[in-house]
Formats: structure tokens, sequence, C-alpha cells
């Protein structure tokens, strides 16, 4: 079965968790501590897509890795700025699933109107910084020795893309479900795209 990349739904939130669940257990990539269960995972989706989109990509009809965005800070005049965040399946690192998430991801958020993507990496991630690099992130800042986990202080990295060009009076970004609910809410074509696997 070829890849395919569709909108996530709260029933992908056992999945979701499963290929999260290492990276915060074993790796400072997330600063949380304790994996979420699929309750939370669930409710974290279904708040995600009040405004932001949140995609899982599926070989052989299993969720290999998911992308989203959120707001990249809650005050209001942050709400052209938005956070983005991928992760792959251990096993299928390096087979072209972050790649093929973020390509929807920023082309999804561009449509929506939001003018800057921010990706904040914990360091050292050369996986994590190659991808950003390779989609236009540029290096804006790196905090030291922000957070402390599994044993050592922890430095974070923020990289940014701007989506649109930075107008003196930019309206206000779509939410997600306004993209979308054309077509009822599922995404269609070519949101729903059908990818030929690379590796
Ligand atoms: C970072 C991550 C999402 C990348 O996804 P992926 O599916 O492994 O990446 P892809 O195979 O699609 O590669 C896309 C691009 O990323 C870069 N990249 C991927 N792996 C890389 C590595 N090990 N070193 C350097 N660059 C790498 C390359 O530029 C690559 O493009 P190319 O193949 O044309 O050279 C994935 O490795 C992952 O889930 N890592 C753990 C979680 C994580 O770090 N998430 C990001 C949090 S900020």
């Amino acid at each position: 079965m070829p890849r395919h990349i569709r909108t996530a739904t709260s029933e992908d939130a056992a999945a979701v968790g499963r290929i999260y669940a290492p990276y915060v257990r074993d790796t400072a990539v997330s600063f949380e501590v304790t994996p979420p269960d699929p309750d939370e995972m669930g409710r974290r989706i279904s708040a995600t897509l009040g405004l932001h989109p949140y995609l899982v990509l599926e070989e052989d009809g299993e969720v290999q890795g998911y992308a989203y965005a959120g707001p990249f800070a809650a005050r209001a005049a942050y709400r052209w700025s938005v956070e983005v965040t991928v992760y792959v399946a251990e096993a299928r690192r390096g087979c072209g699933v972050g790649g093929a998430l973020y390509v929807e991801l920023l082309a999804l958020l561009t449509r929506q109107g939001f003018h800057a993507a921010f990706a904040g990496i914990t360091l050292p991630n050369a996986a994590s910084v190659g991808l950003h690099e390779r989609f236009g992130f540029v290096h804006a800042a790196t905090f030291s020795r922000v957070g402390y986990k599994l044993g050592a202080w922890r430095d974070v990295g923020w990289w940014r893309r701007d989506l649109a060009p930075a107008l003196p009076d930019p309206a206000e970004p779509l939410a997600f479900p306004d993209l979308v609910r054309p077509r009822g809410g599922v995404i269609t074509p070519p949101l729903e795209r059908r990818l030929s696997r690379r590796r």
C-alpha cells in the first residue's frame, strides 16, 4: 500500500502515543518526562485541530509519523506565528516520512495565512536540524541550559521559516477547519495524497 497523509483524528491517539513515548522516555528531544496516555493524546489532537493542522502519515495502514502546528505563544499578537513539531517512528527514520509530512504541513500553514513557523530543537539533533534546514528554516537563537532532563542540562535552538511576506496589514489566519470545511471536514486531494515510498 502506498504512503498516505491525512488529518489525524482522536482515533490515532494510541498510534501517535506509541511513536512519541520512546522519545519522551529515552531522549531529551521532548521535554516531557512521562509519556501521555491515549486519552491525553486524543485531547491534544482535538485541541490542535481547532485552529491548526495535525497530520499523520500511514504506510501499509500503520501510522509511521505525525506532524502538527500550534501557537508559537499565547498572546494575541503572536497569532500569525506557529510552532511546528514532527515525530517519526524510530524504525522508519531516514526514509522520507518526516520530509513528506513537512511538505504538507507547511503548505497547509501557508494556505491558512500564517506568517512564520518556528521549531524548538533540543541540541544536538542532527536529523531535526537537517530536516528543518532542508525546508528553509534558519537558525534564530539558542537558549543554553534551558531544561534539565536525563541527568544533563539541555540547550534548545530555535529555527524559523517565513511562510508569507511581512505585510503591513495581515489578514487574520484561517482556522484549519475552515480550510477543509467545504469538503465536510475530510481532507481530500490534494491534501490527502498518495505518496510513493522513497526507500
Ligand atoms: C527529525 C525527524 C522528524 C526527521 O524525519 P525523517 O523521516 O527521519 O527525515 P527524512 O528521511 O524525511 O529526511 C528529510 C530531510 O531531513 C534531513 N535529515 C534526515 N535525517 C537526517 C540525519 N540523520 N542527519 C542529517 N539530516 C537528516 C535531510 O535533509 C533529509 O533530506 P534528504 O534525505 O534529501 O537529505 C526524525 O528523524 C525524527 O522523528 N527524529 C526524532 C524526533 C525529533 O527529533 N523530532 C523533531 C523534534 S524538533
